[in-house]
């Protein structure tokens, strides 16, 4: 196998929230594999850091047990697996007081790439950002990486982006989101930007609408105390509904690069309209045979939080005129099933009277599983017996025959390895997170007044019955969820 690997520089990076969930379930087995794959160097460094009391040896222990339950069969390979707990260290920080920041200064080396993963609550990020700068540890070329949620509304997000801004620049600021660091978001942008054939179709002329789906099995079970706060609108549709939103429907950036492809997708949020209730049915599963419902994982019985949304946004620029997207997504769903599909209108003047009931072009861009892009065409079917029309699926993603020894890499691994080499392309810039929020508040607010409960749905069923309205009094229909 030909390793199409590029190796990183030398880094420092400093994991704020480092015996955390997301820790340890994805950015130390993320950065585990970029080892497995020589792609972060020996001589790299991941400097662990919280508030618990506890040594290196601790932390490596630590480090070890999560890698062995998250990072699945590379963690078999103990060679492997020690030496990268070798490059692993830890200092105890206060995020908010003195303690720990000057033998964190004395670690750091001068000449190595330096990050700061903060991996911690969001009210945590202004005050290690100032303990940052303060204990001269943050220098000009530094980076800083933050997790979502980005705010809980615009104002918080907006107060957000202050204090950060008040000790880094814009261009040091890497806010993940990681819907874009998935395979097939950033296929969905060579798909559209590096072939001719897509881009005359691509708009409100020949696409009749688009669907947006993430449907997950799990619950709020675990979580309930962020989740009861936040609901699907905030923990999904404000950043990677947006996200998959804007990428499919923005306008060709100038070139490949970070503004500019920012500057696009901040356009298309602009651009949305604001969204009536009756273009919104919210949800909440309910128990059945036995399993809890979302209001007892949530522990809180009256709660009105939805855990599935759905919604008809129309984009109001030229290209969308007329083309509604639709969005939806809900947690206990009948599967986990996320992708976006265009559906393309049926030819102005048909010929075959056969071709009724066939649903017509359809390009799916599957996000997970079995992700890849596939076109849905019609075609003769063949041999005799008449002239007969069906349809078919041309996979486009070819993943067999372009790498097939290609080691898969997470959302994150990737965008911690784009933070490294600092590419901020797939990361939100804060105009891009505070113009989503502007967008979702007034449809918040709206509910809040109104003081409606979310309809009530099964688990393991397609969500509320009345999102399937949504598309029925448009003569469409959701694709199914599998
Ligand atoms: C997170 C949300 O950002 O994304 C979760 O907070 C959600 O509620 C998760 O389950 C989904 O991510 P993925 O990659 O599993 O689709």
């Amino acid at each position: 196998m030909v390793s199409r690997v590029i190796p990183v520089d030398p880094f420092d990076l400093v994991l704020f929230g480092a015996t955390g969930d997301l820790a340890r379930r994805k950015i130390l087995p993320g950065l585990f594999h970029r080892f497995a794959v020589e792609q972060m160097p020996p001589d790299a460094r991941v400097i662990g850091s919280a508030r618990s009391e506890m040594d290196r040896a601790a932390f490596v222990n630590m480090a070890r047990a999560c890698l062995l339950e998250f990072a699945g069969p590379t963690a078999e390979d103990t060679e492997k697996l020690e030496a990268f707990l070798g490059q692993l260290d830890y200092v105890k920080v206060d995020a908010t007081g003195d303690e720990g920041w000057a033998p964190l200064k004395d670690i750091l080396r001068t000449d190595a790439v330096r990050a700061f993963y903060l991996s911690v609550s969001p009210s945590l990020f202004g005050a290690i950002a100032t303990n940052l700068t303060q204990h001269g540890i943050a220098t000009p070329e530094s980076r800083i990486v933050v997790e979502k949620p980005f705010g809980h509304d615009l104002a918080s997000a907006r107060a957000l982006n202050a204090d950060l801004r008040k000790n880094f620049t814009e261009r040091q600021i890497y806010r993940i989101d990681h819907y874009l660091g998935k395979e097939t978001v950033q296929n969905l942008m060579a798909l559209r930007f590096a072939n001719a054939l897509w881009e005359p179709l691509w708009n409100a002329t020949h696409i009749d609408h688009v669907q947006i789906t993430v449907a997950e099995t799990v619950g709020a079970e675990g979580r309930s105390e962020y989740y009861d706060r936040s609901g699907a609108m905030r923990d999904m549709v404000q950043n990677h509904l947006m996200q998959l939103l804007c990428l499919t429907a923005m306008e060709p950036p100038s070139r490949f690069n970070p503004n500019a492809v920012r500057d696009e997708k901040v356009k298309v949020i602009e651009a949305l309209e604001p969204v009536a209730q009756s273009d919104i049915v919210r949800g909440q599963y309910r128990a059945l045979h036995g399993d809890d419902s979302y209001a007892d994982h949530a522990g809180v019985p009256n709660s009105r939080t939805e855990s599935y949304v759905a919604m008809k946004v129309n984009i109001g620029n030229w290209r969308w005129a007329g083309t509604p997207f639709y969005l939806r997504t809900g947690k206990k769903l009948r599967a986990r099933s996320s992708e976006i599909a265009v559906v393309f209108r049926d030819p102005p003047h048909m010929i075959f009277p056969e071709m009724k009931g066939l649903k017509g072009n359809a390009m799916v861009i599957r996000l997970q599983p079995d992700e890849g892009i596939k076109l849905r065409n019609t075609i003769k079917e063949p041999g005799p017996g008449g002239f007969r029309l069906v349809e078919v699926t041309m996979d486009m993603t070819f993943a067999d025959a372009l790498d097939e020894d290609a080691v898969p890499q997470d959302a994150y691994e990737r965008l911690i390895m784009d933070v490294i080499r600092g590419d901020q392309t797939l990361f939100m810039r804060g105009d891009e997170a505070e113009a989503a929020w502007a967008w979702v508040d007034p449809i918040i607010a709206a509910w809040e007044d109104a003081g409606t409960r979310p309809d009530m749905y099964d688990q393991g069923s397609s969500g509320p019955e009345d999102a399937l309205m949504l598309l029925h009094r448009d003569g469409r229909r959701w694709r199914e969820i599998s």
